[in-house]
């Protein structure tokens, strides 16, 4: 059982702490009391069943329900800390427009990308975005997450914007903890000039989403081509004003100081960070900003998965991993993700795990009743049943799920 609950399991592991496997595994022979939605107890298996099922005969008992995992190894629910979550249309012909050698930004600039998302994301009825946001949870749920961020950000106008958001708000609750945060700051509308967009921004959506409680947090898609700094620090420093935190889109195409950025405004977690500099990386790590790692979307753009993982490992830098689930980026699998962190990169299979678990969920902590992303005496019963007995089986089994059952608040998940 990786319980990843050693020290305090609100904070983030770094370095070697984060394959520490003498501190993070606990040995089979084991089994956990679950009462109302909670973890009671983490104890000998026999020292659980004389005291809580002492008629217990062919397996059962009357007390209490049983179940025997058969030494199968458990794991944390898991936590996917960076999606977008809700949107509409299909743009799976930019892979041949790739392959032809166009950029990102070139498709983006001959109308494809974010803004053709946008248009059939304006389109779909707040109904028919609850229907897709219920089968992409089902997906997600399918791979093991149980705590997940979803992201606005392809409706660009008030109007979408807020219907994105209450659709995801709607979705909340019976698999999974869902955690929105408003990406307004996505991209420019094509029927708006930039400083009219930056206006609607800071004066009409922002304050919209505040007043009605609809997002946790404000992102902002700071790259060259999108928000410059300038731009993303406005919109981060007016958020603060209404108790909004950041997480951003930084350094995903060119290292243009957005994580630098991050850092000092304190952002919970600067994502993507490809091609952040080391300075950036140490400047970040002593704010306390996440630096999200989003492999996925490298890979399916043919872009080199790059070394900063690596470079985090090896200097004690936190850090996450996450899907990026988006219309390029279609997967809203950890356990895949995390194969291209081991079979590409050569990271450790458990410090794959505690970056898909106990780090992203020590950004989304203080907006939980409980601390997430580790099994401990006291937390939330959310937790995994691999078809293994070898925890490091979670990440190795691409395009499968590697998922027995899944357990959210006490409950196995029901498909
Ligand atoms: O994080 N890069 C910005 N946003 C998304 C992709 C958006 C899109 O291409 O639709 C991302 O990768
Ligand atoms: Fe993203």
């Amino acid at each position: 059982m990786a319980t990843l609950s050693h020290g305090d399991v609100s904070k983030p592991l770094s370095g070697m702490e984060m394959s520490d496997r003498e501190n993070l595994i606990l040995e089979g022979g084991n089994s956990i009391l679950i009462s109302e939605g909670n973890i009671i107890k983490i104890r000998p298996q026999q020292e659980l069943l004389e005291e809580f099922a002492p008629d217990m005969e062919d397996g059962k008992s009357n007390k209490v329900e049983l179940l025997d995992v058969k030494g199968k190894a458990i794991i944390p629910g898991l936590v996917d800390c960076h999606t977008h979550l809700l949107w509409s249309g299909d743009r799976s012909n930019e892979i041949r427009l790739r392959q032809n050698g166009l950029s990102y930004q070139d498709i983006s600039e001959q109308g494809g990308g974010i803004s053709k998302t946008v248009e059939a994301t304006r389109n779909a009825s707040r109904k028919e975005l609850e229907s897709i946001g219920r089968s992409n949870l089902s997906q997600s749920s399918n791979y093991g997450t149980t705590t997940i961020e979803a992201k606005s950000g392809y409706g660009l106008s008030v109007e979408s914007e807020i219907k994105i958001l209450q659709a995801t708000n709607s979705l909340g609750g019976n698999n999974q903890n869902i955690l929105p945060t408003w990406l307004g700051a996505h991209d420019f509308p094509d029927d708006k000039k930039v400083s009219e967009y930056m206006d609607e921004l800071i004066h009409e959506q922002l304050p919209l989403v505040a007043e009605k409680g609809l997002a946790k947090w404000i992102d902002v898609f700071c790259e060259p081509g999108w928000f410059n700094l300038e731009q993303t620090e406005t919109l981060v420093k007016s958020a603060k004003k209404f108790g909004l935190k950041s997480r951003l889109h930084v350094d995903e195409f060119v290292d243009s100081g957005g994580l630098s950025l991050a850092a000092e405004l304190k952002s919970c977690s600067a994502d993507h960070v490809g091609f952040s500099n080391d300075d950036s990386r140490d400047k970040a790590n002593k704010s306390g900003t996440m630096q999200v790692f989003l492999p996925g979307t490298p890979y399916v753009l043919g872009k080199d998965l790059g070394n900063g993982i690596v470079d985090c490992i090896e200097n004690n830098w936190n850090f996450s991993l996450a899907t990026d689930f988006n219309p390029n980026c279609q997967s809203l699998s950890l356990p895949f993700v995390s194969s291209l962190a081991t079979h590409r990169i050569g990271i450790d299979p458990l410090a794959a795990l505690v970056a898909c678990t106990r780090n992203p969920a020590s950004t989304l902590n203080s907006e939980m009743e409980k601390c997430v992303g580790s099994i401990y005496e006291g937390g939330a019963a959310d937790f995994n049943i691999l078809n293994s007995k070898h925890v490091d089986y979670w990440c190795q089994t691409p395009g499968v799920s590697p998922i027995f059952k899944t357990y959210f608040s006490g409950s196995i998940v029901k498909s």
